[in-house]
């Protein structure tokens, strides 16, 4: 099968007051038709640069695609002119953003926002788009969604905003949905309801999603690949059913042992729950070896001094570290 979204070496710098900073550096994947990636790794290690770089939204400045390409069905997204990725934003590809205010105005009701995309991309009278964007809000189980349309965003609670959100981000059946930490501003059990709602939709739908978080619990549910990252970079690369059985890099062990077991929660005891030692670094100042070498409980002599390679340990499968190197 071919992938419909091929990221090659794609490398993004931002200007800042201290300095560069790389961002992403070289990062690569493919996402099927039909299937879920997701995307997953602690804060700051670019998760939303690479959403915001295939959407064609990192701004420039501060920002910079410095190398790398983004195809969409083999055709190059970073060569489009504005007028096309218009195009391509909302008619092929959709994005949930983390920050649900950056897609819903709080100044119009729920459903002249949803209407808008209606009529933007399917040229809908006013009266048929405010028919289809009601019809949507009942998809995402929205109760009683002719009311809910007259809503304005701050009279919905979180679930239903986020709700919404999705239901825009579907209006006009992208063949990719990016989900930029869906669900992370909800709480667990509205969490668990709204990717249930999302999965369904996209069975549905048939679309291929870009799922991102920082939480592997919520990965575990919902991807069938998952890309691990650390500080712009891939780490480790693998079928979900893999990685959960057997997590290859030290780092992705560390994020594993720090997921929350079941009931836990429950029961108030956190167990053996536990955090991977040390803090992110700054992209200003990087060790000069493996990036993760400082926290690492398995470091050796060359970590410190060589960054390791994104190392292929069998066809489905890479990890970038050395304890996976043959010579
Ligand atoms: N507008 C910007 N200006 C300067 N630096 C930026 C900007 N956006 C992102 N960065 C840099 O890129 C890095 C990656 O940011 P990104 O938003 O992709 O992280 P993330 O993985 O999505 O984190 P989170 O889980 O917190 O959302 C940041 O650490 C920051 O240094
Ligand atoms: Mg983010």
């Amino acid at each position: 099968m071919k992938p419909i979204l091929e990221v090659k070496d794609l490398s993004v710098t931002f200007q800042t007051f201290e300095g560069k900073v790389q961002a992403l550096d070289q990062v690569s994947f493919d996402l099927f038709p039909g299937e879920t990636l997701g995307i997953v790794g602690e804060s700051g290690c670019g998760k939303s640069v690479t959403s915001l770089s295939i959407m064609r939204l990192i701004p420039d400045p501060p920002g910079k695609v410095e190398q790398g390409k983004i195809l969409l069905d083999g055709k190059e997204l970073l060569s489009y002119s504005p007028a096309q990725m218009r195009k391509v934003r909302g008619n092929r590809i959709s994005m949930i953003f983390q920050e649900p205010m950056t897609s819903l105005s709080p100044v119009f009701t729920v459903k002249e926002q949803i209407a808008e995309v209606f009529r933007l991309h399917q040229n809908l009278s006013r009266k048929e788009a405010v028919r289809k964007s009601i019809e949507m809000l009942e998809r995402v189980n929205i109760p009683d969604p002719a009311k809910a349309a007259g809503y304005y965003p701050h009279q919905m609670s979180g679930g239903m905003r986020q709700r919404v959100m999705i239901a825009m981000a579907l209006a006009c059946k992208p063949d990719i949905l990016i989900a930029d930490e869906p669900t992370t501003a909800l709480d667990v059990t509205i969490q668990a309801q709204v990717i249930d709602q999302m999965k369904a939709l996209q069975q549905e739908m048939g679309m291929s999603v870009l799922f991102i978080t920082h939480d592997l619990g919520v990965i575990a549910h919902t991807a069938k690949r998952v890309i691990v990252m650390y500080v712009g970079r891939i780490f480790e690369q693998a079928s979900a059913a893999d990685l959960f059985a057997e997590p290859l890099h030290p780092y992705t062990r560390g994020l594993m042992e720090s997921i929350p077991k079941t009931g836990a929660k429950l029961t108030g005891k956190q167990g053996d729950l536990q955090e991977i030692k040390g803090v992110v670094p700054s992209l200003l100042d990087l060790p000069q070896g493996c990036k993760f070498c400082e926290r690492c409980p398995e470091k050796m002599d060359i970590c410190a001094q060589k960054e390791p390679e994104l190392i292929p340990v069998s066809p489905e499968r890479s990890c970038r570290c050395w304890l996976y190197k043959k010579e």
